[in-house]
């Protein structure tokens, strides 16, 4: 059996959606995950797990900064460890963005840390206007109107391929 620990960092909770269903998935498979929020991270003793995997979402174009301040307070560790990390973002719902290596978040996300996580994964997120303020409701439609997305100021839009989010373990 091992211990996992899923470090995530979420603004709307999607990612911590993710997270709770890759729980699942791994608990099925009879190892134990623990969840934490990126903001309680720092008071977790990470010696005790066998593996570290870290998620976090995309706001306007950047991981939370409070990811980069946790991989570089705890790069060692991370390194000793298996180790594994995704990003979240509605980029990914295009065929052509949807993986490691193809999409420009999590490309440039490592290209400016030096950590090398040992697993990655992309998955795409959700819209779901009716939560955002104002301005992010407006902004993201722009967006969403530039890149040929949903811009109905009602639509909630869940883009997640769940089956590959059961498949990374
Ligand atoms: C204010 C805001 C800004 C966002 N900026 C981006 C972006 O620049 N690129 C992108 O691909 N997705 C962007 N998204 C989409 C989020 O990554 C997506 O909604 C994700 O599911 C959010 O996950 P969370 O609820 O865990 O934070 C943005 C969403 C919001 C609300």
């Amino acid at each position: 059996m091992k211990n996992i620990v899923i470090i995530y960092s979420t603004t709307d909770g999607h990612t911590r959606e993710i997270c709770s269903r890759l729980q699942i998935i791994i608990e099925q498979d009879g190892h134990q995950v623990t969840l934490i929020p990126i903001e309680d991270a720092s008071e977790v003793e990470l010696n005790k797990f066998n593996k570290i995997v870290i998620g976090a979402s995309i706001r306007y174009g950047k991981h939370s900064k409070m990811i980069y301040e946790f991989i570089s307070n705890n790069q060692k560790i991370l390194d000793e460890k298996p180790n594994a990390f995704f990003s979240v973002n509605v980029v990914a719902r295009k065929p052509d963005k949807n993986r490691p290596e193809t999409n420009p978040y999590l490309k440039k996300f490592l290209s400016q840390i030096s950590w090398k996580p040992k697993e990655l994964a992309v998955f795409a997120g959700k819209i779901d206007y009716q939560k955002y303020t104002i301005f992010d409701r407006l902004m993201i439609r722009m967006i969403m109107w530039i890149t040929k997305g949903p811009t109905d100021p009602k639509a909630n839009i869940e883009f997640t391929d769940w089956n590959q989010v059961n498949n990374f373990e």
